[in-house]
């Protein structure tokens, strides 16, 4: 059996020094396998990230073109991978689920790390910090968060499907009695919503809040916020290798200044 074992190990030693001298050359022929990395995409040479871009100023529309904070983090660390970048926009409760399935190799849409996402996909370190704040209309009898939480309180709260806000608002409000949540597929939905007294309040993360009430006549933001939150990109479980080439880049990227001055050519 020792010698069966000895005979073993000199292979393996065998092989992995071959393997050494191979350096150079890529050992696979695996199209979408990257030679540096050791990572893999969905598409060779390019790094898809799916979102949803009703979100300023981290994913929306600039005339037809997709911008924002997220797009330009995740173009900066695409081009540190050597890879292109392709960003997709779909619905947010969509996102998940198609980069649990590796159909998107990365999900990045001010997406909140909670304990429901991490059962299935990894997240990287964070690179941005989200705040639940309330929009209400102008002269609202909703005057602060805890306005939702009173004893007999009965509001209809407008959320995004699937968001962090919905999860709240469901557990919080909803599931004790306090009132009814309403979800919309787009944040521009639920503040259509807001305006038109379908909804009492929209829930939403402080920065598309803010720019949402800036470009809609009035509505406000109130003082007190709900929770505050870590946004991190989502990454397959099965795909250590591009979590960690990612998580480098980003490491970079915040290290060097330049995520600091992506988030301030967008939020002034
Ligand atoms: N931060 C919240 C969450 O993760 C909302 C994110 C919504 N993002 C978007 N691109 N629509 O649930």
């Amino acid at each position: 059996m020792k010698k069966l074992f000895a005979l073993a190990l000199t292979l393996v030693m065998a092989l992995s020094l071959t393997a050494c001298g191979d350096k150079q050359e890529p050992t696979t022929t695996d199209p979408a396998d990257s030679d540096e990395g050791g990572f893999k995409t969905a598409v060779e040479g390019t790094l898809s990230m799916a979102t949803e871009a009703t979100f300023p100023p981290y994913e929306f529309y600039d005339g037809d073109k997709l911008v924002g904070i997220d797009v330009d983090v995740a173009g900066a660390i695409a081009e540190k991978l050597g890879l292109k970048l392709d960003v997709v926009d779909i619905a947010f409760d969509s996102i998940v689920p198609g980069v649990q399935t590796g159909k998107y190799d990365i999900g990045m849409a001010g997406m909140t790390v909670n304990k429901e996402r991490l059962q299935q996909v990894n997240f990287t370190d964070s690179y941005a910090k989200g705040v639940q704040v309330v929009i209400v209309k102008e002269g609202s009898t909703i005057t602060s968060v805890d306005d939702l939480f009173a004893e007999g309180a009965n509001h209809t709260v407008g959320t995004q499907t699937y968001t962090t806000g919905f999860l709240y608002a469901s557990d919080d409000i909803q599931a004790k009695g306090l009132g009814t949540v309403k979800s919309f597929a787009k944040t521009t939905d639920a503040v259509e919503a807001l305006k038109n007294d379908q909804v009492d309040c929209v829930i939403l993360d402080n920065e598309p809040a803010k720019a949402l009430v800036a470009a809609n006549e009035g509505l406000t933001i109130l003082d007190s916020s709900y929770a505050d939150e870590d946004y991190a990109i989502a990454i397959s479980k099965e795909n250590d290798a591009l979590k960690e080439a990612v998580n480098t880049a980003l490491q970079e990227l915040i290290n060097d200044g330049t995520v600091q001055k992506i988030v301030d050519s967008y939020i002034k």
